[in-house]
């Protein structure tokens, strides 16, 4: 696959919550390029969420073709999308969603016992240097045996990112995990986290609210922008 090709390719999707009588999301088409860092803004209540949740293939969108490295997330049983899911995508959760009674090291590794093919994706290194090796590169590297409750916003907001970088994964989802950061922290953050995802070949597909960090990114939406879908 080459750089300019698309790795979402969206057409006339819609999504409707059950019990809802009008759509949260209805986008004719949105495509994402392969090696994207893409910042997607909107108020509150505009349906990013719902957006990252279908891309992820939580949500199965009610119409439409959502395409994620050509694969139709539609057409899909839900047990294929959650091995898709596993397979090439890392979710970063406003929350983190990190377990509590898990240590640091035990958190990153949760993606590789839910796909083998994740696991393969590390190559034939052992995980535990590749652990401490993106973890060095993200700070993090003196947290690992710790708690993940002892640890600060902004180390529990690297450790959430190790999880959904490891394995390389060909796209990486965040919902507004800067919000409880600093300016400071939020730029360093970001930079450090486009740097290992360039290195990776991770797509980036990251949604706020707060337009304060648009300029980092190499592509600028706003949801409205592709969203029709009146509130
Ligand atoms: N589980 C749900 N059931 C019904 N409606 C929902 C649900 N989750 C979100 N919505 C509605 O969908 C719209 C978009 O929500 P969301 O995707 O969370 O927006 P954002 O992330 O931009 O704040 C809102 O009107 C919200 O009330
Ligand atoms: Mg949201």
């Amino acid at each position: 696959m080459n750089s300019s090709e698309a790795i979402i390719e969206i057409r006339d999707l819609q999504y409707t919550y059950a019990g809802s009588n009008k759509p949260t999301l209805v986008i004719p088409e949105f495509n994402v390029k392969k090696g994207e860092e893409l910042f997607l803004f909107g108020p509150s209540g505009t349906g990013k969420t719902t957006l990252l949740e279908c891309l992820s293939g939580v949500l199965k969108p009610t119409s439409g073709s959502l395409k994620v490295l050509g694969h139709d997330l539609v057409t899909m049983s839900s047990a294929d999308r959650d091995a898709f899911r596993a397979e090439h995508m890392g979710y970063v959760f406003q929350s983190f969603n990190l377990i509590p009674y898990l240590s640091v090291i035990e958190n990153i590794e949760l993606p590789l016992h839910l796909s083998p093919v994740r696991k393969s994706r590390l190559g034939s290194v052992d995980t535990d240097m590749v652990i401490r090796a993106l973890c060095g590169n993200l700070g993090i590297g003196e947290l690992l045996d710790k708690k993940v409750t002892e640890l600060s916003v902004g180390q529990q907001q690297r450790v959430a990112v190790a999880r959904a970088l490891l394995g390389k994964p060909d796209l990486l989802l965040a919902d507004e995990p800067t919000s409880a950061l600093d300016a400071d922290h939020r730029e360093k953050f970001l930079k450090l986290l486009f740097e290992l995802a360039e290195l990776y070949g991770t797509t980036v597909v990251f949604v706020s609210h707060d337009r304060g960090i648009e300029n980092l990114f190499s592509r600028s939406l706003s949801l409205e922008s592709i969203n029709r879908a009146t509130s």
